[in-house]
C-alpha cells in the first residue's frame, strides 16, 4: 500500500485523514507528545490493525483519543468528580484517564480489560480529525513495539511505510514522551506512567497520589500489573544502555574510564565538550528539561543500531517532567544505573 504524507496545514487534510478512519484504516496522527498510530476505536477489525502493524501484544490496551470531555461519558461509567476536575485542569493536554469501561468499547481495545483509558490531545489537527471522524481514535505510540516512541512523521515513515494509509505530518512533537495515565478506577488515584503533566501537578488537583511500582522499579513479565504496558521492555536501542548517575566530573571520570571504541555517550548539550573523545549525542540542555524531553526518543532512536556496544546515558533529576524522562531512560537501560559518586 502506498502511504500517504499529509501536512497539517493543508486544509482537506483533516477530511480526508477522517475519512480513511471511518473506513477501518491506519492513519498516523501528531499529538503534542509522541505521533499515534491510530483507527477507529470502536471497530474491532481496525484495532487489531493497530497491534498488527506494531507487533504489540494483544493485553497491552490502548488510549482513546477524544476530542473534548463531553465525550467521556459515551465511553465511561462511574466517573468520579476527579476526572472531570483533571480534565478541566490539563485537557486539551498529556494527561490519560483510565475509568470503567461501556460495552461500546471492544475488549481488543482495552487488551481485555473492564476499564478504558482516555486522553484529549493538545493538537488542533488531531482533535479535528476525531470530531469529523465520530468515532473515539485509538491510537497507541505509533513506533514498532518495544521501540523508542515515535515524535516526528519521519520517524513513522521509518517505521511504517507501505503499511499505513496514511501519516498526518504536524512536525516534531513538543512534549516528546507520553501523556501522563492516571488510574480513577479505585479509591485512591495512582499513577501509572509519568508524563508532561507532573506528579505534582496532579497532587495540587487530587489532594492524594499512589505512585504505582511499576514506575520506579522493573516489572516480571509475568506479573499482573495494571498497566500492562509497563512490563514490557521499551524503549530500548539495540546495543545495552547503562545510566551514569552523580556529578558531572565523577560521572565523565567514570565514562572515560569504561569507554571503549564502538561505546557512544548520551549526554545533556552542557557535557558535550567533556566527551569529545567518546562519540557523544546530546539531547537537550540540561538547564531546561523541556528540550530534554523533547529530544529524547529521536536520540533512542539514532543509537539503535547493532554497531553500536553501548550507550553510557546522563539523566536528568528532579520532578516534572524530568520525571518522565528518568523513567523512560530507566526503562531504556533496563534499570541499569551505576552511581559515579560511589565508584572509585
Ligand atoms: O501520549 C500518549 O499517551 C500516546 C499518544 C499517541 O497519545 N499514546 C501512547 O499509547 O503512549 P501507548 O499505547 O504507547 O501507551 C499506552 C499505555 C500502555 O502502557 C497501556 O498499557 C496503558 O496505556 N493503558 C491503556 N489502557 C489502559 C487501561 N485500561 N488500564 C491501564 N493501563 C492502560
Ligand atoms: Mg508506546
Amino acid at each position: 500500500m502506498k502511504t500517504l504524507l499529509l501536512s497539517a496545514q493543508a486544509p482537506e487534510t483533516a477530511s480526508i485523514a477522517a475519512d480513511l478512519i471511518q473506513k477501518g484504516e491506519l492513519v498516523a496522527i501528531p499529538t503534542e507528545t509522541v505521533y499515534g498510530l491510530g483507527a477507529n476505536g470502536l471497530d474491532e477489525e481496525a484495532v487489531a490493525k493497530i497491534f498488527q502493524a506494531k507487533g504489540r501484544p494483544q493485553d497491552n490496551p490502548l488510549i482513546l483519543h477524544i476530542c473534548g470531555p463531553e465525550q467521556i461519558e459515551l465511553l465511561c461509567h462511574h466517573i468520579p468528580q476527579s476526572a472531570y476536575d483533571l480534565a478541566a485542569a490539563f485537557w486539551p493536554g498529556p494527561l490519560t484517564l483510565v475509568l470503567p469501561a461501556r460495552d461500546v468499547v471492544p475488549r481488543r481495545t482495552t487488551g481485555g480489560l473492564d476499564t478504558v483509558a482516555v486522553r484529549c490531545p493538545d493538537n488542533a489537527v488531531t482533535r479535528e480529525i476525531i470530531r469529523l471522524s465520530g468515532v473515539p481514535i485509538a491510537a497507541p505510540s505509533a513506533n514498532i513495539s518495544g521501540k523508542p516512541s515515535t515524535t516526528t512523521a519521519q520517524h513513522v515513515l521509518h517505521d511504517h511505510d507501505g503499511k499505513i494509509a496514511a501519516i498526518v505530518d504536524g512536525g516534531p512533537c513538543r512534549v516528546g514522551v507520553e501523556s501522563t495515565i492516571v488510574d480513577l478506577t479505585e479509591e485512591r488515584p495512582r499513577l501509572l506512567r509519568p508524563g508532561g503533566i507532573g506528579p505534582e501537578q496532579l497532587l495540587a488537583v487530587l489532594g492524594d497520589l499512589v505512585v504505582d511500582k511499576a514506575v520506579t522499579a522493573p516489572i516480571d513479565k509475568d506479573a499482573v500489573v495494571k498497566a500492562p504496558g509497563m512490563k514490557y521492555r521499551h524503549y530500548a536501542p539495540a546495543e545495552p544502555v547503562v545510566i551514569v548517575s552523580g556529578s558531572r566530573e565523577k560521572a565523565a571520570q567514570y565514562i572515560h574510564r569504561h569507554f571503549t571504541p564502538g561505546d557512544r555517550v548520551l549526554c545533556f548539550e552542557e557535557e558535550l565538550p567533556l566527551y569529545a573523545d567518546c562519540a557523544p549525542l546530546s539531547y537537550g540542555k540540561e538547564a531546561d528539561v523541556n528540550t530534554l524531553s523533547a529530544g529524547l526518543f529521536a536520540a533512542l532512536r539514532e543509537l539503535d543500531d547493532p554497531k553500536i556496544h553501548q550507550v553510557f546515558a546522563r539523566c536528568p533529576v528532579g520532578g516534572g517532567v524530568a520525571y518522565a524522562v528518568q523513567n523512560r531512560l530507566r526503562k531504556a537501560a533496563a534499570f541499569h544505573i551505576v552511581d559515579a559518586e560511589a565508584q572509585e
